[in-house]
């Protein structure tokens, strides 16, 4: 698939999800309480235009709650120095709070402000405010901050799904000047006139060669441009979500390629669904190959079927001196008796 087609794919599910559509009949927005960050921001983070919906109608927007939500946000560039949101209380009257602003690594990043107070009113209309994230100027690198925001009714019953707690990162980076600065930006970054690169949309780094995905790329796929993952073996989907064979490979097989499992040793069929040992292991023991099984601790044979007695010496209590412990009891050597098996047998004549 080409670069173009799947970017066209990549909105469509992205629209599914977020899009914008006309303000006055989005039916994300219907005259109840709506927070969104706009399209110029979610542009400069992940290179293509849509609203994200932190509230709409009322309610905390499912993905946000969702506990895997921030591994997917993309990690806001070093271009970007606040985020901004808009939102409205439309019909009803609602009231905010924000009980955390801060940086988990102050050596790079200052705790955020932001440019309403602390507590007050949502405003009726559409109003924007910000929340800057001013780097430390210290140090370069990524700083994880955290931000705490309440909002509930007059009455003050908290909104569902409040209080909205991100945590969210900001890369902070020292651009020095780079007199090679004009061989260097990549991906159509510019060389300004104090020779640091300033980065497209979509891209972030002193090079600008690092590319944001939203939502992140997962299982270890790589973000190759602005909402383009590439995948490793085995993951598919716009954002590696997924495995590619549609039937679980079993047994602990792999999925390897398109609806091919690479089956454990032991195991064999399409889905890894048959054992390569005709009679089952037993005891726990792992089939791992014709007819061969690894045992748990504690058995042996070709089917585990067989006890070690050793084992079992070590999970009986009784100190049995001539003799093996097995199941609490000591079974005597020959030639000894006595519960401890400490007692000589007569010698027979
Ligand atoms: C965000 O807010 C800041 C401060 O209010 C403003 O300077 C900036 O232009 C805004 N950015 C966007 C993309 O709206
Ligand atoms: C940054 O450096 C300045 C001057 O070297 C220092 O005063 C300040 O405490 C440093 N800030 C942080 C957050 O490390
Ligand atoms: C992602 O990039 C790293 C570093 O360049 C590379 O080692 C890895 O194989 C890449 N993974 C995929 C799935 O392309």
């Amino acid at each position: 698939m080409d670069l173009k087609m799947k970017f066209v794919i990549l909105l469509g599910f992205v629209c599914l999800v977020h899009c914008r559509l006309d303000d006055n009949n989005d039916p994300r927005n219907n005259g109840d309480l709506a927070m969104w960050i706009d399209e110029k921001q979610v542009k400069m983070v992940s290179g293509y235009t849509m609203k994200i919906f932190a509230i709409s109608n009322g309610n905390v927007s499912p993905y946000i709650l969702d506990p895997n939500f921030e591994k997917h946000l993309p990690i806001i560039p070093a271009e970007m120095g606040y985020v901004n949101f808009t939102w409205k209380a439309g019909s009803k009257k609602y009231f905010y709070y924000f009980d955390r602003l801060q940086s988990f690594d102050e050596s790079i990043l200052k705790p955020p402000v932001i440019s309403i107070k602390a507590k007050g009113r949502v405003p009726k209309r559409a109003k924007e405010f910000s929340i800057s994230l001013p780097c430390s100027g210290n140090n370069s690198g990524i700083a994880t901050f955290g931000i705490g925001l309440h909002i509930e009714t007059k009455k003050g019953k908290p909104l569902n799904g409040m209080p909205l707690k991100l945590k969210l990162r900001k890369e902070c980076s020292q651009k020095n000047p780079d007199p090679e600065c004009d061989k260097k930006c990549a991906n159509q970054g510019r060389c300004n006139h104090e020779k640091i690169c300033q980065c497209p949309e979509g891209y972030m780094g002193p090079y600008c060669s690092t590319a944001l995905c939203y939502p992140q790329c997962m299982n270890g796929g790589n973000c190759t441009a602005p909402g383009i993952c590439s995948c490793p073996a085995g993951f598919q989907g716009l954002h590696c979500e997924g495995g590619i064979c549609s039937e679980k490979c079993l047994n602990g097989g792999k999925c390897v390629q398109k609806d091919t499992c690479e089956c454990s040793k032991g195991f064999y069929g399409q889905h890894c669904e048959y054992s390569k040992c005709i009679i089952p292991c037993l005891n726990g023991g792992k089939c791992r190959g014709v007819n061969k099984c690894r045992c748990q601790a504690g058995f042996k044979g070709d089917h585990c079927e067989i006890q070690v007695a050793k084992l079992l010496r070590s999970t009986c209590n009784i100190p049995c001196k001539r003799g093996t412990c097995s199941q609490n009891t000591c079974i005597c050597d020959p030639g000894w008796h006595g519960r401890l098996c400490n007692h000589r047998k007569p010698k027979e004549v």
